[in-house]
């Protein structure tokens, strides 16, 4: 598949893009690390945006178009049963949520994109259990991005591990390619494609490949449904959803995550 050759970055460019993803990983630790009762999702949107801004970069979701909409935030912060693409808001948090943080920076024109669901104090047990699952099954599909390897090889690790432990795995939403924009070729889903859905080219894995794996993953049902915002993603059942995302690099034994 020499074809999709084009997509392998150089050193010198995947050095960019480990700038632009640790700025990514900061912004969530910071925003992360605010995270408790009382405090807002605007507020954790701003002090994000206001670090990355000072560091040079430019947050990347802010002025984002998907279709005829134009997303206004730096971060996307998904609370409970949304799943992803939340609006930052007014609403304080509260003990017993859980909250997905999102973030993309470009800088010096390259890209980098990561998410971390987080405990709002104590959560129930099972919402622990999706979150560490969900974080797993994350890691396990960075280890399959090895030179040789095959897309779905990265996308069937991460299916079969969540659905072992009875979870939903969405299907509307998938991870991406990642470099000089912030959503390239190939398209990553987080399940096995079946024979006849289009889109999703499973290729062949080279060195220096870049993409965003990023599992969302259900207590409950798999389906999801927009809400009356036309940004936020929802589970269909109400049940919560866990998001977690790394920019990575498809190496020579495993891959290499750059949003750290
Ligand atoms: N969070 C999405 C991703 O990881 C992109 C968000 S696009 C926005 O690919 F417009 F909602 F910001
Ligand atoms: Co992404």
């Amino acid at each position: 598949m020499a074809g999709f050759n084009g997509m392998i970055k150089s050193e010198e460019q995947i050095a960019k893009m480990r700038e632009s993803a640790h700025l990514v990983a900061q912004a969530i630790e910071l925003a992360g690390a605010m995270v408790a009762p009382g405090v807002n999702t605007l507020d954790l949107n701003e002090a994000a945006e206001k670090f990355i801004v000072e560091n040079g970069g430019y947050p990347a979701f802010k002025g984002y178009k998907v279709g005829s909409q134009t997303y206004q935030f730096a971060a996307c912060i998904s609370t409970n049963d949304a799943v992803v693409h939340g609006l930052p808001n007014a609403t304080p948090l509260k003990e017993g949520d859980i909250v997905s943080i999102d973030i993309g920076v470009e800088k010096d024109g390259w890209y980098g994109d990561g998410a971390w669901t987080f405990a709002v104090g104590a959560i129930p047990a099972a919402w622990t259990k999706l979150m560490q699952v969900t974080r797993e099954s994350l890691l396990m599909g960075v280890a399959q991005a090895r030179e040789g390897a095959y897309l779905y090889d990265i996308s069937r690790t991460i299916q079969d591990y969540c659905e072992a432990h009875g979870y939903g795995v969405v299907r509307e939403l998938v991870g991406h390619g990642i470099g000089r924009h912030l959503h390239e070729d190939p398209q990553v889903p987080n399940f096995v494609p079946g024979r006849f859905e289009g889109g999703f080219p499973n290729i062949e894995l080279k060195e220096g490949m870049t993409f965003a794996i990023e599992p969302m993953i259900n207590l409950g049902t798999a389906r999801v449904k927009t809400a009356k915002d036309k940004w936020t993603v929802l589970t269909a059942d109400g049940k919560p959803s866990a998001h977690y995302e790394h920019t990575i690099v498809v190496r020579k034994d495993h891959g290499e995550i750059l949003t750290k």
